[in-house]
């Protein structure tokens, strides 16, 4: 796909992003990975970790449905979605006192995590912010994910990818890399998949 024909299809996402009500493009990225490769069961719980402006979660409260709940977290504060709980804060400062309230929904069926760092264009750095962002999320795998149950992560191409697919390979019986077609081939974003979380050894 050439650089021009890729933007165009961003903006095109961008723009149905707007007509639809989404809050992000990001939505449609979420929305091609969930019907393909995870479908979600209704009434599922689901933790979105990285979740302002709230694509991801408009998305996800779709997919729990009334009976289910969608707990979104990010250090920017985020409007209000239907079916949704949202804690203001950064991923290694929650507590379980803070999910109290939607206790009886633990653990959760499927952990996203789109979390990204500000970018500095130094790839080293980006990457070892980025393998930081990812050890959050495992902690929260290991903690607060139910067996069988499922992830999403973005990662970078290079170091953050690879360290992550190991990572979940030692979690998960099923692990697949996605590209979905609302993110740019140009970037630098990749999504990575674990299926079937798995009753292994945790060493930390
Ligand atoms: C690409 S945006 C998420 C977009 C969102 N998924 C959507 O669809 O609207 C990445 C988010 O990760 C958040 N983030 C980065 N580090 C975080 C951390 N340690 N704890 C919580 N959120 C974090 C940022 O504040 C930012 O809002």
């Amino acid at each position: 796909m050439s650089l021009k024909t890729n933007y165009r299809d961003g903006d095109s996402f961008t723009r149905k992003s707007k007509r639809e009500g989404y809050r992000s493009r990001a939505s449609y990225k979420l929305k091609e990975i969930l019907k393909k490769d995870i479908k979600p069961k209704r009434g599922c719980s689901i933790l979105d970790l990285g979740s302002y402006p709230g694509g991801w979660s408009q998305v996800a409260t779709e997919f729990s449905s009334k009976s289910g709940m969608v707990v979104a977290i990010d250090i920017q504060p985020m409007k209000k979605i239907d079916g949704c709980f949202f804690l203001q804060k950064s991923v290694e400062a929650v507590t379980d006192e803070d999910l109290l309230v939607i206790k009886k929904f633990l653990p959760f069926d499927l952990v996203l995590s789109d979390m990204a760092p500000n970018i500095s264009g130094i790839r080293e750095r980006d990457d070892a912010l980025m393998l930081g962002l990812v050890d959050l999320v495992l902690m929260m795998i290991d903690t607060k994910l139910k067996k069988e149950g499922s992830a999403l992560i973005k990662v970078f191409q290079g170091a953050s990818l690879d360290y992550t697919r190991v990572a979940l390979n030692k979690r998960f019986n099923k692990v697949k890399i996605s590209k979905p077609k609302a993110s740019r081939s140009n970037s630098k974003e990749i999504y990575i998949i674990g299926k079937e979380l798995k009753n292994y050894e945790r060493t930390s």
